[in-house]
């Protein structure tokens, strides 16, 4: 028998995925559906991004480009970080990916190896821990703990680095629980991050999606950014999922084994994308005001139909665009609560445990469909929670 690798092994199918292909087989079979589970805006890419890109198809922009990013781009980049961080960024530090993705396996790739320990916080966006066992390392969670509103508690963070940590992981706003790192914990971790001599992944592709202050960036803290791998995108902040672009701000040291690694993995990111890309920050952000606007008014419907349920509660998050419930009262385990929405009254949310050992109780509902449908999976879910015998009141 031929045997997968132990790399292979260690990544997860995708629960978003696994749960969409299941609603859609109850679709086919006629069933009515709420989908609350997947992670992407329900917009359409703002008409001015695809007409750039229709132009830069048309310029003849279809050929291989420089595997770092095009120069356009990375100077766009870095004068949009100029404007909303106030820091002086060098295009040549930035890489363009397909994606975020490449810039997580690169990530623990270029700084982790057999017997390191990577750090991450749990509950967790799955390929956090499997990018790092991928990498050879030992995933190391940090626990995020629901009743602190999942904020990350720096003395666990502390008590979680080893002689052999090389890596932490952060991700603000968080997926799945909406948190945000404040000024202070990110002074923590900086200071941590020098004393070990560690370096920092860090995820900061909804940095657009807040809806109180703008969260602070990696990139603002100098000595925690020399030693940062500072990662954001266009797949949420202007709604181009399937476009498959992102980039990651590096330190010196990382900007060139990260060209080999995209050189050697993709050999460029598509480039008439990365023009279009262009188009998305040099322009008019009311685009991404317009949706923010419409997240809020569907977080806050929606935070505050579940607290209204017997047996769940649900903290208010304060970015991305996730509700993280405790349905613990409910008497159910996620998984079978779960399962029990999708198939007998057609909700498809997230069991909290697919995303670590501190997600269990908890849904993730995503709001990234209309109010009209978030409303509809509303009443269906208290249906089924008020009729269920094991939910505890009051
Ligand atoms: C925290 C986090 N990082 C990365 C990604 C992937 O982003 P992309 O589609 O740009 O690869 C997601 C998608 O849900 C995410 O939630």
């Amino acid at each position: 028998m031929r045997q997968i690798t132990f790399r292979v092994d260690a990544l997860p199918s995708e629960p978003a995925i696994q749960t969409f292909l299941k609603a859609r087989e109850l679709e086919a079979r006629g069933a009515d559906v709420v989908h609350l589970e997947i992670g992407e805006p329900d917009f359409e890419t703002p008409s001015h991004i695809r007409d750039a890109l229709k132009m830069a198809v048309d310029s003849g922009q279809t050929h291989y480009c420089d595997s770092q990013g095009v120069r356009e781009l990375r100077e766009a980049i870095a004068d949009r970080i100029a404007s909303v961080r106030g820091v002086h960024v060098d295009p040549d530090t930035i890489v363009a990916t397909p994606g975020l993705r490449p810039v997580l396996f690169y990530g623990a790739l270029a700084t982790l190896q057999e017997g390191d320990e990577g750090i991450y916080c749990d509950p967790a966006f799955a390929a956090f821990p499997a990018v790092i066992r991928f990498a050879g390392a030992t995933a190391v969670p940090v626990p995020l703990r629901g009743e602190k509103g999942f904020r990350l508690d720096v003395e666990d963070l502390r008590r979680a680095v080893t002689p052999r940590t090389r890596l932490i992981t952060l991700n603000s706003p968080h997926n799945p629980t909406g948190a945000v790192l404040s000024e202070e914990d990110l002074r923590v971790i900086e200071a941590i991050a020098c004393e070990h001599d560690l370096y920092v992944l860090s995820d900061e592709t909804y940095e657009e999606i807040y809806y109180g202050e703008r969260p602070r960036s990696v990139i603002e803290f100098p000595e925690l950014r020399k030693r940062s791998i500072v990662m954001s995108g266009f797949s949420k902040t202007y709604c181009m999922t399937g476009w498959r672009l992102g980039y990651a701000v590096l330190p010196a040291d990382l900007v060139e084994p990260f060209v080999r690694l995209t050189a050697n993995s993709v050999s460029c990111t598509n480039t008439f994308v990365q023009y279009a890309a262009v188009a998305a920050l040099r322009s008019s952000q009311a685009c991404v005001q317009d949706m923010v606007m419409q997240f809020r008014q569907r977080r806050d419907v929606l935070v505050d139909r579940l607290n209204r349920m017997p047996g769940v509660s649900c903290h208010t998050p304060s970015g991305a665009f996730y509700a993280f419930a405790n349905v613990s009262g409910v008497g159910l385990p996620d998984t079978e609560l779960a399962r029990i929405l999708l198939e007998e009254a057609g909700v498809a949310a997230l069991a909290g445990s697919a995303f670590g050992e501190c997600g269990r109780g908890y849904l993730r509902f995503a709001y990234t469909t209309s109010m009209e449908n978030i409303l509809k999976g509303m009443d269906r879910m208290e249906h089924v929670v008020s009729e269920l015998p094991t939910v505890r009141t009051g």
